[in-house]
């Protein structure tokens, strides 16, 4: 394929596309179907479209396949974590999204001032992405502590502003305790929003960690000793069961790493209740043993990497549907750097790792071309149930005319290594180096710009719009 000149940025420009011969997958189906794209849309779906009486560029895309855009609902970008701030602002975080096949992001904003309303990080992050985000994007409210004023603003936040999720901590600075999860968890549900939790109980982390590094214990490896799967696990139901108090509250569950977790999910959806799980790439293709290496540092995120045989019990999660979604957690740190805070102090190194680039070629190399699940559960849950959930859909995660031309073109045959230099993030390394993909994203189409091309970064900063999404129906 050549290069092709339908570049973001220059709108109302932006040329009409003609898609031909793709294998175009949805959620649903797969099929070999031609896509015409004008003026930013899905504008026909066709077998056969002819190009005779159009002026547009036609792009070739036989034996390759047509999905929707990725949707990575877990990213922060520009975050300022108190130790340091994440290395990849809204430029180079989504120019790297873009580079991977995903055309929208949701951030998880940062905790704002003591005391601050809801709006104030809102504002914030507004500010930071207006000017710089190549793709599309939107952001989950944050909660740092629950009084009257804030359960009122959560109305506005979601009918006002379209945030219309929300992540709690049960550990970190802000953590929040039973009685005001279960006030945040009432009052959500009430306004039509989404909660989501990072789930690890805080009480016996910080123990544990005390213990650890009163004993001298200070390496990588003891950052997941000191907070075990069943810390997450314990917080996970905990939370299931606050929900189910809270008037059958819907309930997120963000980056599982292990099985109990998971399990503890599955109940709960046999026995009815609102509970989706996501979790990342780093969980499923990483684990613990990462921390003994020299550069064990380059690992430290929470919830931390955990034994091999957790990696296989989410695989199952993926393959047999109690998984929702998969998301990256993107929070990069440099190693050379920003993660050598940590060197003689595990709990003095910034959280959190890179992905946002690797998502789509690692679960469609692991996922699709290993056999282990079809396209359509690929589109599932790297586009489509991050649209339905977090009230994106059918604007964005689907293929059908009208819909906003968000796609990626998936060549099955390119093989690639994954090589940090070949990436386009602001960090200094990949936690997946040297990890070979079957499979990589040739095109990334977003609002019917190529924002993307054969590895090449051919968007703007500033094209990307400010999402309002709809309030949260399951
Ligand atoms: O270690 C991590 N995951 N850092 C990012 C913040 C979070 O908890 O999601
Ligand atoms: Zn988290
Ligand atoms: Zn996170």
């Amino acid at each position: 394929m050549n290069q092709l000149n339908t570049s973001a940025g220059q709108e109302g420009s932006t040329k009409s596309l003609l898609i031909k011969n793709g294998l175009v997958g949805d959620h649903k189906s797969l099929h070999k179907s031609d896509i015409l794209i004008k003026d930013g849309k899905i504008a026909q779906i066709s077998t056969h479209i002819s190009s005779e009486q159009l002026d547009c560029v036609i792009i070739d895309a036989t034996d390759k396949y047509v999905l929707p855009g990725g949707i990575d609902v877990h990213t922060h970008f520009n975050i300022d974590v108190g130790l340091t701030r994440s290395c990849d602002d809204f430029y180079s975080g989504t120019q790297a999204a873009a580079c991977g096949g995903t055309t929208s992001i949701i951030d998880h904003m940062g905790f704002g001032p003591k005391g601050c309303d809801l709006f104030h990080q809102l504002g914030v992050y507004k500010d930071y992405a207006k000017d710089q985000a190549a793709i599309d994007y939107s952001f989950h409210g944050v909660i740092q502590h629950i009084d009257s004023s804030i359960l009122e603003q959560m109305k506005s936040m979601v009918e006002d502003e379209g945030i219309s999720s929300f992540k709690l901590y049960l550990t970190y600075l802000y953590k929040l305790e039973d009685d005001a999860v279960f006030k945040a968890l009432s009052q959500l549900k009430k306004v039509g929003a989404l909660t989501t939790v990072h789930p690890e109980n805080d009480a016996t982390i910080a123990l544990k960690r005390e213990q650890l590094l009163n004993a001298g214990k200070t390496a990588p490896k003891y950052h997941a000793v000191s907070r075990p799967l069943e810390c997450e696990a314990e917080a996970i139901s905990r939370m299931i069961n606050l929900a189910k108090l809270a008037d059958d509250a819907p309930l997120y569950i963000v980056h599982l790493s292990n099985g109990l977790g998971l399990d503890y999910a599955r109940m709960a959806r046999a026995n009815n209740q609102a509970v989706w799980v996501e979790t990342c790439p780093q969980y499923l293709m990483l684990d613990e043993r990462s921390y003994d290496r020299s550069d064990g540092l380059k690992f430290i995120l929470s919830p931390p990497l955990r034994p091999k045989p957790e990696t296989t019990k989410l695989w199952v999660g993926i393959i047999d549907g109690s998984i929702d979604t998969v998301a990256t957690d993107h929070c990069a740190f440099t190693f050379g750097e920003q993660k050598q805070l940590g060197v003689d102090d595990f709990s003095q190194c910034p959280n959190g790792m890179p992905g946002v680039e690797t998502r789509m070629p690692l679960l469609f190399s692991e996922g699709v071309m290993k056999g282990r699940i079809d396209i359509q559960r690929f589109v599932y849950l790297t586009s489509y149930k991050p649209a339905k959930l977090f009230g994106l859909y059918p604007q964005k995660g689907s293929i059908e005319v009208g819909a906003d031309a968000d796609l990626v073109i998936f060549d099955p045959h390119v093989q690639r290594v994954i090589r940090h230099d070949k990436l386009h993030d602001h960090c200094d390394y990949t936690p997946f180096e040297g990890i070979s993909c079957q499979g990589w994203p040739e095109m990334t189409i977003s609002r019917g710009a190529i924002v993307a091309q054969q590895g090449k970064f051919t968007g703007k900063a500033g094209y990307g719009r400010f999402m309002r999404r709809k309030p949260f129906s399951a």
